[in-house]
């Protein structure tokens, strides 16, 4: 995808060419699970692949909305968003950002039509909502003539998140979105939230492999971890459960209810497990980093219970393939996809024994995504 390929689209259906073009990038969550929401921290990375926003202003009123994902434009009102259903679902995203403006003292663009294209896998964890929302906001804020600070931009797309869409995600994936720089990683402390990035050691390479899969419960599931863990913060009569070091929970931990003990063992590991990262990091220690990732991986296996049969599989099926650090589910679980953390040796055809070996068990082949760190959302 390019702008160019972008703007012809967008000539094609509108009939003119777009005032503003925006990009935002995917990210892979690289650890930290579910620690944002608990206040933790998480490093993750923009990849080389997103959704790209065109928008040109309309003066007489409706907000046309098209994508390449589906056929055909849907004509609404300017005014107050509503919430959409069915196949009109997807403009959540953009309505949400434009539901979100006005709370952060900013303006929502009026009439205008709107273009939405992706080169990155939707469903496969690597948080295309959050790409979507990033670049609608960049590109409804360009319309406007506003130019907030990106730590608003990326917290006007988590707020569509939460109280649009109505997720209680954290801000790790509009974070890695809006913060990603080419060959480093975001590290965000969400209790801030701040933002910084690290160097990614030379030679690092990332595998995705996509199972499609998909708990049908999926946003059910990821709210009530969201509320476990409120529960469990509570009982241990602390804001958010980053307020808990690994000693006091090895003493008071076991006083909780055992699924709220698990859940919360699974945060305080994960904060822990982030700072050994970025130590072994500093240090080019990418084998003390593998093998941080699959006991991230451990721990969504029996104490967040957030992973499923496939993703365990293929991150066992890893541990032993060659050129591989380490491996772990990325993002919300329950589904989706598994990164894999490899040396440069790591190459197309041992990524191919790996989809056929899970190919052979669960009678579905997997998506192979071999991807770069890219730099994060910006007008283009
Ligand atoms: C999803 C959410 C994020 C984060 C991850 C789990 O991607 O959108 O905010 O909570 O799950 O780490």
């Amino acid at each position: 995808m390019n702008k160019p390929t972008v703007v012809d689209r967008f000539r094609a259906l509108f009939g003119r060419a777009p005032d503003f073009v925006a990009r935002a990038p995917g990210r892979i969550e690289f650890i930290g699970n579910h620690t944002d929401y608990n206040g933790g921290t998480v490093l993750g990375a923009a990849i080389d692949r997103g959704v790209w926003v065109a928008v040109a202003a309309r003066t007489d009123g409706p907000r046309r909305f098209a994508t390449d994902q589906r056929d055909g434009v849907l004509a609404l009102a300017a005014g107050a968003p509503e919430k959409q259903a069915g196949a009109a679902s997807w403009t959540n995203y953009p309505l949400g950002i434009l539901a979100a403006l006005p709370a952060f003292g900013l303006r929502a663009p009026g009439g205008f039509d709107y273009l939405a294209m992706s080169d990155l896998p939707l469903g496969a964890g690597l948080s295309s909502s959050a790409a979507i929302e990033v670049s609608s906001a960049l590109a409804f804020l360009a319309l406007t003539n506003q130019a907030p600070s990106r730590e608003t931009v990326v917290k006007v797309g988590r707020h569509a998140e939460n109280h649009f869409v109505g997720v209680p995600c954290g801000i790790l994936d509009q974070g890695v979105s809006g913060f990603g720089q080419k060959n480093r990683l975001v590290f965000i402390d969400c209790r801030g939230p701040h933002f910084d990035t690290v160097s990614l050691p030379a030679g690092a390479h990332f595998w995705i492999f996509n199972t499609h899969t998909k708990h049908a419960l999926i946003d059910g599931l990821y709210a009530s971890r969201h509320r476990e863990c409120m529960e469990a913060a509570k009982a241990l009569g602390v804001a958010q459960l980053a307020d808990v070091t690994p000693a006091v929970f090895a003493q008071r931990g076991t006083s909780l209810p055992a699924t709220l003990s698990r859940r919360a063992a699974h945060i305080v590991g994960e904060i822990a497990r982030v700072g050994e990262v970025r130590g072994a990091l500093g240090k080019d220690d990418l084998a003390a980093v593998g093998l941080a990732l699959n006991a991230s991986h451990a721990s969504s296996r029996t104490q967040f219970e957030n992973s499923t049969p496939e993703l365990d599989f293929l991150v066992e099926i890893l541990a032993t393939a060659p050129h591989v650090y380490g491996a772990r589910l990325t993002g919300g679980g329950f589904g989706g996809a598994v990164m894999a953390l490899t040396a440069e040796k790591f190459a197309e055809s041992d990524a191919r024994k790996v989809a056929e070996a899970y190919a052979q068990k669960f009678d579905a082949v997997p998506d192979i995504l071999h991807t770069q760190t890219g730099d994060g959302a910006a007008l283009v």
